[in-house]
């Protein structure tokens, strides 16, 4: 059921083609070859999204918010202005990030905190990201944890609060010791 966008197509001279599901809603000029986007996914206008990504269905990505390439989000992903997610990242189901550490209704930021997912990072379902943190490259973070302070790169973290258990290599599996406790950085981390 999958079609081919021939507006979108047309405007990067693409050499695969970004295949949009009927129901699901593009906006964004900046969608990159070969990603493939699933029934009721969001992608807004001034959102910039990678090359041979999978944006799952119910997924919503806002304006400001910028993923790399081959970057998979599962269903019910939400990002938003300043994530930025790089290459490679696996984002599982129902995780939710953040962009204002102090929300009021009807009160908006002028500038968001960037919340950065390095390259090749995992984060498992339905996992809590707090804004202006940063997961390192690699880093595995379970499900269902609440991410309150950045996690350094190739780091196993999970729990309330997330605190790093191991390490894991590039596959995603545990090995050997957990990285030293001052690898940790704050929430300031740029
Ligand atoms: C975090 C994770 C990678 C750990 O895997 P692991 O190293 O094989 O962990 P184990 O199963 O050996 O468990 C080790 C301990 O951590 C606990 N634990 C494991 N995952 C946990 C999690 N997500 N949150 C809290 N505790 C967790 C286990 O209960 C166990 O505790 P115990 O020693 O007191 O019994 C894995 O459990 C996980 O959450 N993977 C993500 C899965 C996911 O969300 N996939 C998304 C796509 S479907």
């Amino acid at each position: 059921m999958f079609i081919n966008d021939p507006e979108l197509l047309s405007r990067g001279g693409m050499d695969r083609p970004i295949a949009v599901h009927p129901a699901a809603l593009v906006e964004s000029m900046e969608v990159g070859s070969g990603t493939r986007v699933w029934a009721f996914a969001h992608i807004a206008d001034g959102a910039v999204v990678g090359e041979d990504c999978n944006i799952c269905d119910h997924t919503f990505i806002e304006a400001g918010a910028i993923v790399g390439n081959r970057v998979t989000l599962k269903c019910g992903v939400h990002l938003w202005n300043g994530n930025v997610i790089e290459d490679d990242v696996f984002i599982g189901p129902n995780v939710s990030m953040c962009n204002d550490p102090y929300p009021r209704s009807g009160a908006h930021l002028s500038e968001h905190p960037r919340t950065v997912i390095r390259r090749g990072a995992s984060i498992g379902a339905g996992a809590i990201i707090l804004p202006g943190i940063e997961i390192g490259a690699y880093a595995m973070i379970g499900a269902g944890a609440v991410v309150t302070r950045s996690i350094p790169a190739f780091a196993l973290a999970y729990g309330n609060p997330a605190r790093v258990h191991g390490r894991v290599d590039r596959q995603g599996r545990p090995i050997g010791s957990p990285p030293a406790p001052n690898a940790l950085r704050s929430r300031t981390a740029a």
